[in-house]
């Protein structure tokens, strides 16, 4: 909220997935009217929790995908309305392939790409910008247990990236940059071969 010129604020669990309907009328009345929903909720279990806990997979198909889904639907109905807008969702690089040790969450994630590539396409033609981010390995609370290496990033290194992105229309953006070329490598990777792998 640093340089804000006004803010507003409400506290919603978005596993509810009801208490989203509703709440983009809501902001653009608090703040005078809305250019752009940034949907940047997530949830990062233990994959080996999920393995075990059928409620915590429901819950992070709903924190990570369905919730963001609702979201964006009802800001695509008031930004079609009023003609322009821009809607952000965070993904994720997990949501490219899916791996032994993040697949819950990866496949939320990619469930919401291939929804923001829908919504993108109904959208192209009424003034309404729609942006998927996927963020490689961010050091943020979410992954404050992690080991950190060379390929991670600041939250403000992403933060910049998608501001760019913002102004300059992009659809899909990988960040840092050097993960559209990693992801490449992985997604191209013979099932046969990524099936013994681990990382
Ligand atoms: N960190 C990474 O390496 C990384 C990589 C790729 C993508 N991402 C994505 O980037 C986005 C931002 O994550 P982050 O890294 O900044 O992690 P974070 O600090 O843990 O932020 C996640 C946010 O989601 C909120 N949230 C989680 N469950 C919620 C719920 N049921 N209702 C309402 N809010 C909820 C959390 O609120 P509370 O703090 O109140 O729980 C927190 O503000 C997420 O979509 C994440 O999946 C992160």
């Amino acid at each position: 909220m640093r340089g804000a010129i006004q803010t507003a604020t409400e506290q919603l669990d978005v596993a509810d997935t009801a208490s989203l309907v509703g709440l983009i009328n809501r902001a653009a009345t608090s703040l005078g009217g809305l250019d752009a929903v940034i949907f940047a909720a997530g949830l990062l279990p233990d994959q080996t929790q999920v393995n075990a806990d059928s409620d915590l997979l429901h819950k992070t198909m709903v924190v990570n995908a369905l919730s963001a889904m609702v979201l964006l639907n009802e800001a695509a109905i008031y930004f079609e309305h009023q003609g322009q807008g821009q809607l952000v969702a965070i993904g994720s690089v997990a949501g490219d392939r899916g791996r032994a040790t993040n697949y819950a969450y990866g496949a939320a994630k990619g469930a919401l790409e291939i929804f923001m590539s829908g919504l993108r396409q109904r959208l192209h033609k009424s003034g309404v910008q729609v942006l998927l981010v996927k963020p490689g390995f961010v050091d943020t609370p979410m992954t404050v247990d992690f080991p950190k290496g060379p390929l991670w990033a600041s939250p403000q290194r992403v933060a910049e990236d998608i501001v760019r992105a913002m102004e300059k229309g992009r659809s899909v953006i990988y960040t840092p940059w050097f993960w559209r070329w990693i992801m490449l490598v992985i997604r191209h990777i013979p099932e046969r071969l990524f099936v013994r792998l681990r990382f």
